[in-house]
């Protein structure tokens, strides 16, 4: 997000520092691994929109490089229709895919285990395939962009830098960092997970709660098999959130496998201070066993198991959080933050958001299903306050 709003800044001649905790391309930001889902359904409307508005953003972006950024394989979601859960909800999808004018296909249990691979599937299931779905090769996104910055003249990038205090002038930030301090006009403060550890810094948090979760690569055993990317809807049982994702085998990410991973985890953190790098056995051992029962062409023994982070807001119905800090910080209209949820496929996209409200403190683009709606928290002594 930084590399990408960092991007779009340097296209304004706007002069921009971007700061990282870590080093650049690392696997502690929002989420992880080298690939991403780009996928139209979603339940919401706003949120059709808002991929279908990211298409000439990734388009751009691949005008910067030779390498594919977007392995274009579809997006298959099925299961239970009846499901509502953190993705939604199929018959929803459907709804708004249908709305926003998307061409997508019904499929029945039988079709999605001739066509897809699947097998053992109960009748009841149904879902819907929708072929602009695709496997995002990150990492080659991240370069693009991180390549653009560092022969820009207005983009300097420090790495190994975190944010350790933030003064407020009357029109500027003296932003505190192990490297020394700078002077901005301007904060875009987009530290994925970490978002409160920036935000306690001037004074306000946002309520979120933390997955950390497991994933893991499984053998490809025939050869020539290839999934779409795809989420399956399924009720829980007991601790096990039942809900699994993947991807195809992609050839920037251990050619000769597949990912498959578990979209829920059985107990959240409160802080990414108590995240771990190993991931949970017990949602590796449900995944793997979803992948025996229901994939075919595949070692149904996890391999390369990794985990990754993710902040979900606390607010009601929405994702992701794009917005000003509260009025009580001084100079706020000075500041963006984008904090929560699942962004990868609108990297590009929220790059050029971020910098149209720094700069010109609005956007085209409708944001005001991410707005806080003032749910702040002031960053005191327990308990946090709520800011009205
Ligand atoms: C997403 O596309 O937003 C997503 C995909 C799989 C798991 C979680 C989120």
């Amino acid at each position: 997000m930084g590399l990408s709003a960092a991007y779009h800044l340097s296209k304004r001649n706007a002069r921009t520092l971007l700061l990282e905790q870590f080093t650049f391309f690392n696997q502690l930001g929002s989420s992880a691994g080298v690939s991403r889902q780009f996928r139209i359904p979603y339940p919401e409307e706003y949120m059709v929109k808002l991929v279908k508005q990211s298409v000439p953003f990734w388009d751009e972006l691949q005008s910067l490089t030779p390498v594919p950024l977007r392995d274009k394989v579809g997006t298959l979601w099925f299961g239970d229709p009846a499901v509502h859960s953190t993705e939604g909800n199929i018959g929803e999808a459907e709804k708004a895919l249908k709305a926003q004018n998307v061409p997508y296909a019904t499929l029945t249990a039988a079709e999605i285990e001739q066509e897809y691979r699947f097998k053992n599937l109960p009748s009841t299931y149904t879902g819907l395939f929708q072929a602009d779905g695709a496997s995002i090769d990150l990492k080659a996104a991240a370069q693009t962009l991180y390549n653009w910055n560092l022969a820009s003249p207005f983009v300097t990038m420090k790495d190994q830098s975190p944010v350790t205090h933030i003064a407020q002038r009357r029109n500027t930030f003296e932003v505190a960092t192990p490297l020394g301090t700078f002077v901005s006009e301007k904060l875009v403060i987009v530290p994925g997970p970490y978002a409160n550890s920036v935000f306690h810094l001037l004074g306000f948090h946002i309520e979120a709660t933390y997955w950390n979760m497991a994933s893991a690569f499984y053998k490809v055993d025939k050869p020539g098999i290839q999934y779409p990317t795809w989420f399956v809807f399924q009720n829980p049982v007991a601790e096990n959130g039942n809900e699994f994702y993947g991807f195809p085998e992609v050839s920037w990410n251990y050619p000769g496998f597949v990912r498959v991973a578990s979209d829920f985890v059985i107990q959240p953190i409160a802080s990414p201070g108590q995240r771990s790098l190993i991931p949970n056995p017990r949602e590796l051992a449900y995944t793997a066993e979803w992948v025996k029962n229901h994939m075919t062409g595949l070692d149904p023994s996890p391999r390369f198991t990794s985990v990754c982070l993710v902040a979900l807001s606390k607010i009601p119905n929405k994702e992701l959080l794009i917005d000003f800090p509260p009025p009580s910080v001084l100079n706020y209209k000075d500041i963006v933050i984008y904090a929560t949820g699942w962004a990868g496929k609108f990297v590009p996209l929220l790059g050029k958001i971020l910098s149209d409200l720094a700069l010109d403190g609005r956007t085209p683009f409708d944001i005001s299903h991410f707005a806080t709606g003032g749910v702040y928290f002031r960053a005191l002594r327990e308990p946090d306050l709520l800011i009205h």
